[in-house]
């Protein structure tokens, strides 16, 4: 046995009984030939003394210890020298003064100290194991484990069966590129990493499994961000007889769960819906940040006769003027007003026009151009007051929502709205657009996935054409603007299906080679079913406050999408292609 108690457990009514403990060296103190180990384990730190009166032999091995040799000590607790306790360890009234000391393991040069906060990310990765020791990564490790736990409980109860679906797979589009993996066995032909079990859990239905649920492995081959790796995991969902209510209760319930089994607070349901429509108008985002107010304002009807030509201009054309108050913005640096200028044009704006109000004062160049009415109107439609700072924009519709979303973003970082903020503000984003147009590529997408239904009443605007109208039965889960969740009904009627298909530009002949088995397995029965996919990591991630996704992951790749530690990916030997039926292009030889 190597230990009788963590390294979090020994207390002052310990004091006079022996115990063993075993973990790692982290930190050696030598006091005048008095040596003290703050012993590690994954629970926590006892001290550890060893004083050469009391055991000479002891204290001299004690001496050639250093950082994170592993060790196990067994001695006597003892009450620490008056005015030596530490109050902010949970073991501070205590130490350990060891009679067997064993070195289990000697630790080499350290690539960086494990009580530090290495800025180098990759130096991080490159030594993941090490670095997993630190005490941040591995309560964010735990965390993961409390609400994947949480969740499967949950979902356990209300009767949903995890069910595990395979990797190697069929390609099912979610709008990444997909990993491909050869097939020795069918050379010249691959298997995808799926970017979703979108398919199998629609066809789990089919085969009336009705609650299906699978804490699942998703392969994206995408740019990668702080939220965003190469794999990940989600919680999917899949249920039968299902209407969106009935995902959003579900979906409430479980994460309520999750914060009151990870953070020990009781969110309040249900959450507050929006539609795609509101929130682009409001927030500029399908994701809004509510946490600060900030909203988007139309003033068409205090513009509407205006004179000033760049708003009534932009009005007439069937544009928009909207504005944003940021309170209390007015004294932003040129240097800032001149990174939101640049913003703005960067995402499409013609201009981004300032009002600071100063001293009682409006000063812009665009006031002369206001009349009394106007100026009046526009101050109470955005309870603008002193020390404010209002930013317009005049374009069409989707660009100043746009430029307008992404300004208000900006600013709240400026002025550090969020920061420090303990808010939880959830939110269901609903009614999403069907499809979306690709100018590069001259044809419609999905917007969410192409077995996403169209909502009953727009049904005719697909068979018009009238694609850009469609709404569809979609909806995100949004906390703290990041969406954490999505999904939507499904299309069950294999008719329905081809007509989306087609819609997509996908023929007859693709559209039986990709998905000939679901358009079949639609003809056999098929229940209406709906579900939804979490973010797990991105939900851990805003759980602990974690900055990345990398984080609340063991072994992340880096924003490269190199795993670092095994150097992955990697070159295979030749046979290994031969065997496959592949050989590599000149240049990547
Ligand atoms: P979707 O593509 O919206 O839906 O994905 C669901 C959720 O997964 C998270 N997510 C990611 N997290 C980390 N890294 C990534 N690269 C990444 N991509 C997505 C997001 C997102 O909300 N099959 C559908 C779900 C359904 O319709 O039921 C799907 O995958 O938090
Ligand atoms: P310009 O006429 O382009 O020199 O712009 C004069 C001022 O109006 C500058 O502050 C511009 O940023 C602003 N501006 C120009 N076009 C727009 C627009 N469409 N919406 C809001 N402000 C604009």
């Amino acid at each position: 046995m190597y230990r009788t108690h963590d390294g979090n457990e020994l207390r002052a009514t310990d004091i006079g009984s022996t115990a063993k403990l075993a973990g790692w060296v982290h930190v050696r103190r030598d006091h005048g030939g008095v040596v003290f180990i703050d012993l590690r384990d994954r629970e926590g730190l006892t001290q550890v003394v060893f004083r050469p009166e009391e055991n000479a032999e002891l204290t001299g091995v004690a001496h050639t210890l250093r950082h994170e040799d592993v060790i196990e000590v067994e001695g006597r607790v003892a009450a620490r020298v008056p005015g030596t306790e530490n109050p902010r360890l949970a073991t501070g009234d205590v130490e350990l003064v060891p009679q067997t000391l064993r070195i289990l393991n000697r630790a080499d040069v350290l690539p960086f100290p494990v009580d530090s906060d290495p800025s180098n990310e990759d130096l991080r990765l490159t030594y993941r194991y090490f670095d997993l020791r630190r005490p941040s990564i591995s309560r964010n490790l735990r965390l993961r484990h409390r609400i994947t736990k949480a969740t499967r409980d949950y979902l356990d109860e209300q009767g949903f069966v995890e069910i595990e679906t395979p990797i190697l797979s069929k390609s099912t589009p979610e709008g990444a590129r997909d990993f491909l993996v050869p097939s020795r066995l069918t050379p010249g032909k691959f298997y995808a990493l799926p970017q979703a079990p979108q398919q199998y859990k629609q066809l789990l239905m089919v085969g009336g499994i009705e609650k299906y649920f699978q804490i699942a492995k998703c392969f994206r081959d995408e740019d990668l961000r702080a939220d965003r790796q190469p794999e990940f995991t989600q919680i999917d969902i899949e249920a039968s007889f299902v209407e969106p209510n009935d995902i959003f209760q579900l979906v409430e319930g479980m994460l309520a769960a999750i914060f009151r089994a990870a953070r020990g607070v009781e969110i309040p349901t249900p959450f507050p819906r929006l539609t795609y429509a509101e929130a682009m108008d409001q927030f500029g985002s399908d994701k809004p940040d509510r946490r600060f107010q900030m909203y988007l304002t139309d003033l068409a009807d205090v513009f509407a006769t205006s004179s000033f030509k760049m708003f009534r201009g932009a009005l007439d054309a069937g544009g928009v003027v909207k504005a944003i108050n940021a309170k209390n913005f007015a004294a932003l640096t040129v240097g800032q007003s001149n990174e939101l200028t640049a913003m703005a044009k960067h995402y499409g704006a013609k201009g981004l026009a300032f009002i600071k109000i100063e001293n009682g004062e409006w000063k812009s160049p665009l006031v002369k151009f206001f009349t009394a009415e106007e100026k009046a109107a526009l101050g109470s439609k955005l309870q603008a007051e002193e020390g404010d700072l209002v930013l317009f924009t005049a374009d069409k519709r989707e660009i100043a929502n746009e430029v307008l979303g992404r300004i208000r973003l900006r600013i709240a970082e400026m002025q550090k709205l969020t920061e420090g903020s303990e808010a939880l503000d959830f939110l269901w984003v609903t009614d999403f657009p069907l499809m979306a147009f690709d100018a590069a590529e001259n044809k419609w997408n999905a917007v969410h996935h192409p077995f996403t239904r169209p909502k009953a009443e727009d049904v005719p605007l697909v068979d018009s054409g009238d694609f850009g109208k469609a709404r569809a039965e979609a909806y995100d889960v949004v906390l703290n603007g990041v969406e954490i969740g999505g999904g939507s009904i499904r299309i069950h009627e294999p008719d329905l299906q081809a007509k989306m298909f087609a819609a997509l530009g996908v023929n007859e002949e693709d559209q039986q080679s990709m998905f000939g088995h679901i358009l079949r397995a639609f003809r056999l029965g098929a229940p209406p079913h709906g579900g939804i996919a979490m973010g797990l990591d991105r939900m851990v991630m805003l759980i602990c406050g974690a900055a990345s996704i990398r984080e609340v992951m063991a072994f992340p790749k880096n924003n490269r999408g190199l795993d670092l530690m095994s150097h992955s990916p990697s070159g295979v030997d030749a046979r290994q292609l031969r065997d496959l039926g592949l050989s590599l292009d000149k240049k990547h030889e």
